[in-house]
């Protein structure tokens, strides 16, 4: 049996972060993983360049039950911090787009930084280690004595704090896993119900017959997320042998709810059909075809036609043909899942949760940080400046 201060439950961008704030305080730190390395979603993120934050980086960029608590770690722990660490060990970076910031060489880089930085810390890390339970002292509010038992593989530790940091359901085969879900249920926490999101979505069976066989075309459209204040991401849309895919439908994916529409703007800004009213111009098919091409590739405009003819050549039916394209409207028939998701939204509460510290509310002691909390980032960078953020937070207090 091993008595430390902290230990932390997952090696992953948030437990490693967690660990080094608390590791730099003097803390004695364990963090216990099973999977047989560390980080291992880091090492796949962004393309295997780990867009490891975003400059742009503001608490409305994040979805939660509670649109607030993600404010007071995301401002106790900026893009410049991560930044700083980032150029301190002299890894290369650059702005890819929208203010997303990847490495130039490898995710294995950011990997290598927080490895150094729990080293100078004195951080211990136990990889290939299955928790088998965590339980509390009997008299947890005793001064001094630590306040839970964790039970695994590597033996046993006794701990003051214990920081569940084990990630969400997303992509399984990488090891994910329910446990801080588990562990939040087992303490009385309550859980906001989880979904797969930034995640591509599967057309229904009739859009399938209409589009699949255009996979790997892409255009730039505007998704339009159904919230109480409509949000609109301009990127990329791919079609895919499924359904939908690419930056924007990504995006769009995580306020997705099944049974309703997604609206897609295919042209924003443009207005695609006016050579049709020039004088003299010719109206018909190829016309319109190659009045779409100008922004589509060739085969979209094509089968657009075909899908969606207009009802006549007058100016009544091009305008309403142009405002349709503007505002698509599909109904998916579901997503990829945790398969194919890169995050999962919902999770622990977040009035369960202190903001300043991420820790619980009913179990002192007890603290929960990363994907496995009701926040969850948008694409491009805002999910590990989430995890460094919440990290940092528990660590500067477990
Ligand atoms: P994370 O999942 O990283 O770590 C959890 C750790 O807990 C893992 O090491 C796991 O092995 C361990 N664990 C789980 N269950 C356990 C158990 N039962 N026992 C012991 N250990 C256990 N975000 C971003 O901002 N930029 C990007 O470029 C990308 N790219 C990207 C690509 C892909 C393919 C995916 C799937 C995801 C991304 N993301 C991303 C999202 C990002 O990877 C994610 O939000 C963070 O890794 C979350 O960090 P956490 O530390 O919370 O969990």
């Amino acid at each position: 049996m091993q008595t430390v201060d902290v230990v932390v439950l997952g090696a992953g961008a948030a437990g490693l972060m967690c660990a080094i704030e608390a590791g730099r305080r003097g803390r004695s730190v364990f963090v216990l993983d099973h999977a047989e390395r560390i980080g291992k979603k880091i090492l796949i993120s962004g393309g295997g360049r780990c867009n490891f934050t975003n400059l742009h980086c503001r608490p409305e960029s994040f979805l939660s039950s509670n649109p607030h608590f993600a404010k007071s770690a995301l401002a106790r722990f900026t893009p410049a911090d991560i930044l700083a660490l980032v150029e301190k060990h002299g890894i290369r970076y650059h702005e890819k787009t929208l203010g997303q910031l990847f490495c130039d060489r490898s995710a294995h880089d950011i990997v290598t930084l927080l490895e150094r930085e729990c080293k100078d810390a004195n951080v211990r890390i136990l990889t290939a280690t299955r928790i088998e339970c965590l339980t509390q002292s009997a008299n947890p509010s005793a001064p001094a004595s630590p306040r839970f038992t964790v039970e695994t593989s590597s033996g046993a530790f006794r701990a003051s704090s214990v920081v569940v940091a084990t990630g969400g359901l997303s992509i399984p085969k990488m090891g994910a896993t329910s446990l801080g879900y588990q562990l939040a249920q087992q303490f009385g926490l309550a859980l906001v119900p989880c979904r797969p999101a930034l995640v591509p979505l599967v057309f229904n069976p009739e859009d399938r017959d209409r589009w699949c066989d255009l996979s790997g075309l892409s255009t730039e459209v505007v998704a339009v997320a159904t919230t109480k204040r409509p949000v609109r991401f301009r990127e990329k849309m791919l079609i895919t042998h499924r359904g939908l895919s690419g930056p924007s439908i990504l995006q769009a994916s995580s306020y997705w709810q099944p049974g309703q529409p997604v609206e897609l703007d295919l042209a924003p800004e443009a207005q695609l059909l006016s050579p049709l009213f020039a004088r003299n111009a010719r109206r018909d098919t190829a016309s319109a075809v190659a009045a779409l091409r100008t922004l589509w590739p060739a085969r979209l405009a094509e089968r657009w036609l075909a899908v969606y003819p207009p009802s006549g050549w007058t100016n009544a039916t091009l305008e309403a043909f142009e405002r349709d394209l503007h505002a698509w409207r599909i109904t998916p028939a579901g997503s990829e899942g945790y398969d194919k998701a890169e995050v999962t939204a919902g999770g622990v509460d977040t009035a369960e949760l202190d903001a300043r510290t991420m820790e619980s509310r009913k179990v002192p002691g007890l603290y929960f940080i990363g994907e496995v909390v009701d926040v969850t980032g948008w694409l491009g960078g805002y999910n590990f400046q989430w995890a460094w953020a919440s990290g940092a937070s528990a660590g500067r207090a477990a």
